[in-house]
């Protein structure tokens, strides 16, 4: 049922109020977007399904906790991922990014420095700025001739030597696509152990990972456990981001009272009564969607690699192992990330700038193929003949 077929026919988004299709700072009408990193395909049945039996109750007051809920989380954990998860270990977020700000929050003290690996999502960025924390930016390695980045160790131990007090990571990591392996997650917990400090690892991207790569969870690196928080959600997995309803897991209990203590000092309180029905249903009945989804996903990174070479022969992509988030590096062009944009608004085709990544995006473009292939093809076609046409 979840063949190729069914990703193919996509998804109709226009005026639903999304962000991606509907935004017109970013794209005209009839624009193509492969920029925010949500996907272009039906959820799966089951949590349609699932939110519309609690939309027929005419009530939509507060909520209270649902252990059924978060049963169905662990078990995800552990069929797709073997990570053991105790329920006392899970606390409940509108969005992951919600909990880097209160991580970030809870763990350090205003004027404090936190490291993170760049080019990374920008709102790593911002948790730390926007909460008078101090950005400690350790540049990732890259391989010019490939494009694939790795874990700059060296530098990392740099920043901790330099006082930073926490750690950020990304994993599997947004714009790079890198798959950590379990070497690099134990060389990393080594070094946040050494210097003791706390690691926040967001693990939104963890459900996106192609053969013959294998998520490990930081959670699962001996030692790590009892420094760290774990970020996870069924948002990006099964397309329902718009719903918000995200999970933090933390096994050490002091740490875990400290972000708990800033959830509540924000405000937050129960659960998206809709959220908390569509996640139960993902994590517990849509195994079939995902295995399609990410099998198609998988040829469409293979296109994406070939549409580069048609399209863009001057640009290196970067190898995708995980994620559905290509990384071009498009200096050869000579051009910025706003000129870039500039002319892809102009040429009806919507990608996000690198420089939304840190300042070493500039003139790299972030490409979303979550999206049937053929609007993939055409999106990469036009930005082709923007870039090649001078
Ligand atoms: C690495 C990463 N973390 C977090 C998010 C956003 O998650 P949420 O909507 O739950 O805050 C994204 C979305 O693109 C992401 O790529």
């Amino acid at each position: 049922m979840f063949d190729e077929a069914f990703f193919d026919r996509g998804i109709d988004r226009r005026n639903t109020l999304s962000l991606k299709w509907d935004e017109r700072t970013v794209m005209n009408e009839g624009g193509i977007p492969l920029w925010v990193a949500d996907m272009d395909f039906a959820c799966a049945p089951a949590i349609v399904e699932a939110v519309q039996a609690r939309a027929k109750h005419a009530c939509f007051g507060y909520s209270t906790d649902d252990p059924s809920g978060d049963e169905a989380l662990i078990g995800f954990w552990k069929r797709r991922h073997g990570l053991a998860i105790a329920p006392e270990e899970l606390l409940m977020l509108p969005c992951v990014v919600t909990g880097l700000k209160a991580g970030v929050r809870a763990f350090t003290k205003p004027g404090d420095g936190v490291a993170i690996f760049t080019p990374v999502y920008g709102p790593f960025h911002a948790s730390i700025r926007l909460n008078g924390r101090r950005i400690m930016p350790v540049s990732l390695l890259r391989d010019e001739t490939t494009g694939r980045y790795d874990m700059n160790l060296a530098g990392m131990e740099d920043a901790l030597k330099g006082g930073a007090k926490l750690i950020l990571l990304c994993s599997p990591h947004n714009p790079v696509s890198r798959l950590w392996t379990k070497d690099e997650l134990t060389a990393l917990c080594r070094l946040a152990e050494r210097y003791d400090v706390p690691l926040i690892c967001d693990e939104i991207h963890a459900d996106f990972v192609f053969k013959p790569g294998v998520f490990t969870s930081v959670l699962s690196i001996p030692g790590a456990a009892d420094r760290t928080v774990m970020l996870c959600s069924a948002s990006k997995t099964f397309n329902i981001a718009g719903l918000l309803q995200a999970a933090a897991v933390c096994k050490n209990e002091k740490m875990r009272a400290a972000l708990q203590a800033e959830m509540t000092a924000a405000g937050t309180m129960c659960g998206n009564i809709f959220a908390m029905a569509a996640a139960k249903a993902a994590y517990t009945a849509c195994d079939e969607w995902l295995d399609g989804l990410v099998g198609y996903l998988d040829g469409s990174r293979a296109l994406m690699k070939q549409l580069t070479e048609q399209y863009l022969p001057r640009a290196v992509m970067t190898p995708v192992e995980a994620t559905f988030l290509a990384w071009l590096d498009m200096r050869a062009y000579g051009k910025t990330c706003a000129q870039i944009a500039e002319k892809c608004k102009a040429g009806g085709v919507a990608l996000t700038g690198g420089t939304f990544f840190g300042e070493e995006g500039e003139g790299f473009m972030r490409v979303n193929f979550g999206c049937p292939r053929a609007l993939l093809t055409e999106g990469m076609r036009r930005l082709g003949r923007i870039m090649e046409e001078e």
